[in-house]
């Protein structure tokens, strides 16, 4: 398994580009489910996340490839759904694979059924898919759990009033694609507002599909006979603009991210202005720069447009170097303080009670071997790692390379020493 290992201490700068956003690729792929031609996704990241995903629907039947059709480097993946037969996603794909459930609200309207394998919980949370079961219910059609999968069963999806218990990005996605070619109209309330959700609905819409109010609470779906294939250019990912923000921040440098919608960002850039670094946008690009002390700052974790809880980690990181206390709430997922360990090893005071973390800055971070445990705890090791004295080691991050596409390279070419080795 590869780990980093970075020379923390030095002042990061330039201008880096993200990659399209892997929380918006992985619902459009499910969405060339509903299609009967061809769906293009351009600008997908090369992600172990999209490249599983990929194989739960070629396992289906689908024919899916990575065509370099845009000629400027970025990459389309190509899904051809019109020979998928099998509606079934295996357990031995959706284990690594979650976002696997995105399948079942296009392979229930497209196909009339669906079975998959429950996506058990993960290292954050339980994460059930009642919400999403719900909504498949309310729409005509009729689930029944056994030996560890979920069986769909939908002769003819009808429109319904859907509200949501809470505020579910994939529970969202799943119905609004679900929704698309049900009988009559849909409406789904207390709806997630993402950008990720905002950019499935223009594909969908795109595709023929009659949607309206995607990035409001309630969303309007009118089912049509079906929908057509097409190119769709995937939005840039906020999350990784956020993460590489934070590397500016936390190394005191001047970097500059472009590639992603800033106005999608306001929460997380709001608070690192609150922290003392200055933020500027120019024609689409984000700047940040810190060259005074940190500010500490509380924050808490929200849906869209709150802080993203794909955040936190990173910007904990972040407070341990800060001047005071900062408070931590997480209020999405009940296990995402995994970082905490990790951070204590590199001399971190934080002090976690439930869903509360008290980070108490120190003065400086020294490097350690480290244990990526998640995703995004993963980026926030490598941001402490960065801003550290000493070495520091991040070992397993496979749990990386799910949600940043080449990230030491990005992270290198801001001035950063880090290198990827085999172990
Ligand atoms: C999406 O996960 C993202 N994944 C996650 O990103 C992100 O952290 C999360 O939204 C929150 O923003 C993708 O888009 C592929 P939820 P999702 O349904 O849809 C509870 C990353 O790092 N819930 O919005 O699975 C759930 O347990 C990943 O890229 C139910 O109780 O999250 C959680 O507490 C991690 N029942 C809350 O709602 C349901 O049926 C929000 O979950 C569905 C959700």
């Amino acid at each position: 398994m590869d780990i980093f290992v970075i020379q923390g201490g030095k002042r990061l700068s330039g201008t880096v580009r993200v990659s399209g956003a892997k929380n918006a690729v992985l619902p459009l792929m499910a969405a060339s489910l509903l299609a009967d031609g061809p769906v293009e996704i351009a600008g997908a990241p090369r992600l172990r996340d999209i490249a599983t995903f990929g194989k739960v629907l070629g396992h289906m039947g689908a024919e899916v490839e990575r065509i370099d059709a845009g000629g400027d480097g970025r990459e389309t993946v190509r899904i051809d759904p019109r020979k998928v037969e099998l509606a079934e996603a295996p357990y031995d794909l959706v284990k690594t694979m979650r976002a696997s459930v995105l399948v079942l609200g296009p392979l229930a309207a497209r196909h009339g059924k669906a079975r998959i394998s429950l996506p058990g919980g993960c290292a954050i949370g339980a994460r059930p898919i009642d919400q999403h079961l719900k909504g498949l219910e309310l729409l005509g059609a009729r689930t029944t759990l056994a030996e560890g999968y979920v069986e769909v069963d939908a002769a003819q999806l009808k429109g319904a009033t859907i509200y949501f218990d809470m505020k579910t990005v994939t529970g969202t996605e799943n119905l609004m694609m679900a929704a698309t070619l049900a009988k009559g109209t849909t409406l789904l309330k207390n709806a997630a507002r993402e950008p990720e959700v905002c950019d499935l609905a223009r594909a969908l819409r795109a595709m023929g599909a009659d949607i309206e109010g995607e990035g409001t609470d309630e969303i309007a779906v009118r089912g049509v006979p079906s929908l057509r294939g097409v190119r769709h250019e995937v939005i840039g990912d906020r999350i990784e603009a956020s993460t590489l923000l934070l590397v500016g921040a936390i190394t005191g440098g001047d970097v500059t991210v472009a590639g992603a919608d800033p106005s999608a960002m306001d929460a997380v850039l709001t608070k690192i202005e609150e922290s003392g670094a200055r933020i500027s946008v120019e024609g689409g690009e984000v700047r940040v720069r810190r060259d005074g002390p940190i500010r500490s700052v509380n924050f808490e974790t929200s849906p869209y447009p709150g802080f993203p809880t794909d955040v936190q980690a990173q910007f904990m990181a972040y407070l341990c170097l800060g001047d005071g206390f900062g408070i931590v709430r997480e209020t999405i997922f009940e296990n995402r303080f995994m970082h905490v360990a990790e951070l204590r090893r590199m001399g971190a005071k934080i002090d976690v009670s439930g869903s509360t973390a008290a980070v108490k800055g120190v003065p400086s971070l020294s490097g350690a071997p480290l244990m990526a445990t998640d995703l995004r705890a993963s980026a926030s090791l490598v941001l402490a790692g960065l801003a550290a004295k000493g070495t520091t080691e991040v070992l397993r991050i496979y749990h990386l390379d799910r949600g940043y596409e080449s990230l030491e390279d990005k992270l290198s070419s801001l001035g950063a020493q880090i290198a990827r080795v085999k172990e």
